[in-house]
């Protein structure tokens, strides 16, 4: 493969030691302005005029071109030369290379800290866009998003006030826009790009925290109590199996963790709306508040869609916010043939949406949606350097007034170009590939022996475990399949041929697959049931086991 960059790299770079570009006449080549001869020239200024060969401006722009191609060609001759997603690598050795570098020695020139960076991170990295990736919630990013990247980190806009954004602060407002129509919000939603799914759960409590708070304050009983006092009554409700950032962000938000009532699950792993309506009355009745109820669209390890229109009508009975944590499950909304699964989204308070995830977008693209958008005044703060009251009053779109960031990237732009170059409806198509794939994998492991399924596949992740059936006809026992599978997972890590997750259910240890590739065949993912099963036994053999390893042996004979 060869990318030709319309500069003379090596040149570029003798060029930047030399100081500034030789003959060269354009104003745009002159050095800079405090270049004057009749300056005393120190080696500081030597070394800020070779400095400034690599800023990115107009003078610039061809180096920057050869520098970026020659990155881009890196690291696509990599990925053109993996067959695998991962090489094994561990922590010791890996740190042993990063620290052997001098940081304060640079190299001569790009494609030397290219090379460098072979040993220290692309041949090492672990690569997603493998079909034996299967591990955590990481997909496969989209060219399309990645030309976004290229142009939004260049351009560098930061998203905090429209001085420093102009046109991207409109790209962002129309896509949560466009995002707010698809999850049918209303005309009142409203919304912001956040860093990811454990961040916009964040916000999202703090809105209802502050909300709830807004609320109790109305009441005379409560006049003059600091903000402690009235956290200490507040709740929120979530199922057993909601995402880990609830817990944390309310913790964070001065809850405490044991804030967060966990209510149970249904056998899919859907929130029982029966007991969540028995844990808010008790709460109720102990003189608790319900400040939230957060429901899960598609969780992390089942993917289970949680029964959202039942859980939105015992929220607003009980007058909760009703937050919708659709990190995983938010591509369901271009998804044309599972859309249905959100149904019930459209009442929410706020949602979660990760771009990341499952509109195949590079890290970071997440948003925070809210059914008001007025109710993202409670994240608002002036301040006279940057985004002053007058401001907001004149009308001038200052993002910062909706976001908990300040400085923020316009990762919108990834999303943008997707759908400008992609479409929608091919973000939803690769989604329901991955859906696809995961219903054939579920059938594959429901019929092995060898395996327990913990359930049927809800959206692409599957939970199972190796536990074969023995001679005897019993399976494997309890307690040495806890040993032998994350053992199997960790030893599956270090050939590198595939990565697979990890995960508990009911206190007992599993394996994981979250697919997302649609590249990715049922062969491809046979064959890591296939290194499972071999690792598995080959594991049994050697272990000193509490169950007999000829146990195992017997089973395969
Ligand atoms: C259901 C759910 N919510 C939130 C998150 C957190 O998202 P992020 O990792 O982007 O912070 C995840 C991550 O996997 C998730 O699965």
């Amino acid at each position: 493969m060869t990318l030709l960059p319309d500069v003379d790299e090596t040149r570029v770079d003798q060029e930047s030691d030399a100081g500034y570009p030789a003959g060269r006449t354009t104003a745009a080549s002159r050095p800079p302005v405090n270049a004057s001869p009749d300056l005393d020239f120190g080696a500081g200024v030597e070394l800020a005029l070779a400095a400034s060969n690599h800023l990115f401006n107009a003078r610039n722009a061809p180096r920057y071109v050869a520098q970026v191609l020659q990155g881009v060609n890196a690291v696509a001759t990599k990925i053109e030369r993996t067959s695998q997603p991962f090489t094994g690598v561990g922590p010791a050795e890996m740190k042993r290379r990063v620290d052997a570098v001098d940081l304060d020695r640079p190299l001569p020139d790009t494609a030397a800290a290219l090379d460098e960076l072979q040993d220290t991170y692309l041949r090492d990295a672990v690569y997603f866009h493998e079909a034996k990736y299967a591990a955590h919630l990481n997909c496969p990013v989209v060219i399309p998003a990645l030309v976004g990247e290229a142009v939004l980190s260049a351009v560098n806009s930061s998203m905090d006030t429209w001085d420093q954004s102009a046109g991207a602060t409109m790209i962002e407002r129309r896509l949560i826009d466009w995002t707010a129509e698809r999850l049918q919000l209303g005309t009142d939603a409203d919304g912001v790009f956040t860093s990811g799914g454990s961040q916009s759960n964040f916000q999202a409590l703090l809105i209802a925290r502050n909300h709830a708070v807004a609320e109790l304050r109305l009441d005379p009983s409560n006049t003059g109590l600091r903000l402690p006092a009235l956290l200490e009554k507040l709740r929120i409700f979530t199922s057993a199996d909601s995402h880990f950032s609830i817990r944390k962000s309310a913790s964070m938000l001065g809850l405490g963790f044991d804030a967060v009532v966990s209510v149970g699950c249904a056998a899919d792993h859907r929130m029982d709306p029966s007991q969540l309506a028995a844990a808010i009355a008790a709460a109720r009745s102990a003189g608790l508040v319900p400040m939230a109820v957060v429901a899960t669209a598609g969780t992390t390890d089942f993917g289970a869609v949680d029964p959202l229109a039942e859980l939105a009508a015992l929220a607003r009975g009980y007058g909760a916010w009703f937050h919708v944590d659709a990190a995983y499950g938010g591509g369901l909304m271009v998804s044309n043939r599972y859309r249905h699964l959100l149904d019930g989204i459209r009442l929410a308070d706020s949602v979660t949406v990760d771009f990341h995830k499952t509109f195949f977008q590079p890290v970071s693209s997440s948003a925070l949606l809210v059914r008001d958008g007025a109710m993202l005044r409670h994240v608002t703060y002036y301040a006279d350097y940057l985004n002053p009251e007058a401001a907001a009053l004149a009308e001038i779109p200052n993002q910062v007034d909706k976001s908990i960031q300040t400085t923020r990237r316009f990762d919108a732009l990834k999303l943008w170009l997707t759908l400008r170059i992609m479409g929608a409806d091919a973000i939803g198509a690769l989604l329901d590939e991955a859906i696809d794939l995961a219903a054939r994998v579920g059938s594959v492991l429901s019929a092995d022996p060898d395996f327990e399924l913990a359930g049927k596949p809800q959206l692409s992740t599957l939970v199972f475990r190796y536990r074969p059936v023995l001679a005897d006809g019993t399976r494997l026992s309890e307690n040495r399949s806890d040993s032998l599978n994350p053992a199997i997972r960790a030893a599956v890590f270090a050939s590198g041929e595939a990565v697979v997750a990890g995960t508990k259910v009911a206190g007992r240890h599993f394996l994981k697959f979250t697919l997302l590739n649609a590249e990715a065949t049922l062969e491809d993912i046979r064959e890591i049931v296939e290194l499972v099963r071999r690792t598995g036994e080959s594991l049994a053999r050697t272990a000193p086991a509490g169950e007999s390893a000829a146990a195992v042996r017997e089973a395969r004979a």
